[in-house]
């Protein structure tokens, strides 16, 4: 099963681009994943290639329209179709629509969508998208962050980089995706890059003294006393030995 995602917006090709560099673009090259922009205007009916209306009541800005959405939607599916008879065993796309007022993307949401087949994610513009057409085909929302971007084609490409890399196969060191930040559910201990002797100055003494058993324990509590001044909410929900605990309780004091 390679998987594919499909990506439905105003600018498509933001997301391609986004996707064409990289890790992405690397693993896209290697076949561990499949990408389509479908772009609204596509899918427009008129000669002026409208994809929004007035919102209905008035004021400012414009919604997008029903329409547009449905052709590009029936489009992606169909794609998906395709690409399912090429190996994917699920004939269904989720369909995510990107948008500041949906469930907050962390690493635990970015691991199970990287288990899914096939994602349409759908790039909200302008003041949104018409309601009735959320509630019949949309399957989840999701934001990247309490802050409001101009439209979701960043957060596709943001949401995209953060499953992809998790294939099995899309880093080099088939570890770093599961030993780093956030995996642990704490933040990354501090790295320091190897030059030469000269260079390696002021390099924390334990990371050259090649003990590493001395090591592992150096950067766990580098990474929990990081993770207890930066982000303590982290803590509630990180996987504690005891000794971790009890190197909290010494810190805290
Ligand atoms: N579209 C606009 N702002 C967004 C956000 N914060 N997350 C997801 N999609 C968005």
């Amino acid at each position: 099963m390679i998987p594919a995602i499909s990506v439905i917006a105003a600018f498509p090709e933001l997301v391609e681009h986004a996707c064409s560099l990289g890790v992405t673009h690397r693993a896209r090259e290697r076949n561990l994943w499949q990408f389509r922009g479908f772009s609204l205007r596509d899918f427009a009916t008129d000669a002026r290639k409208t994809i929004d209306g007035r919102p209905a009541g008035g004021g400012p800005g414009m919604v997008l329209m029903q329409g547009p959405l449905d052709s590009a939607t029936a489009a992606a599916r169909e794609w998906h179709t395709a690409t399912e008879l090429r190996g994917n065993d699920a004939g269904k796309t989720k369909i995510i629509l990107l948008s500041p007022d949906g469930d907050r993307l962390d690493q635990a949401m970015a691991q199970r969508l990287s288990a899914e087949p096939n994602i349409t994610l759908v790039a909200g513009r302008y003041e949104g998208l018409d309601q009735r057409w959320i509630e019949k085909s949309v399957e989840q929302t999701i934001s990247i962050g309490d802050y409001v971007l101009s439209g979701g084609e960043i957060a596709a490409a943001v949401l995209i980089d953060a499953i992809v890399r998790l294939l099995p196969g899309a880093l080099g060191d088939s570890e770093s995706a599961i030993t780093e930040s956030f995996s642990a559910g704490l933040l990354d201990w501090p790295q320091y890059a190897l030059t030469n002797a000269a260079g390696n100055a002021d390099i924390p003494p334990v990371l050259l003294g090649g003990n590493h058993a001395l090591i592992n324990r150096w950067r766990r509590e580098q990474a929990l006393a990081r993770t207890l001044v930066r982000r303590p909410d982290l803590l509630a929900n990180a996987n504690l030995d005891k000794a971790d605990k009890a190197f909290l309780d010494k810190i805290k004091l």
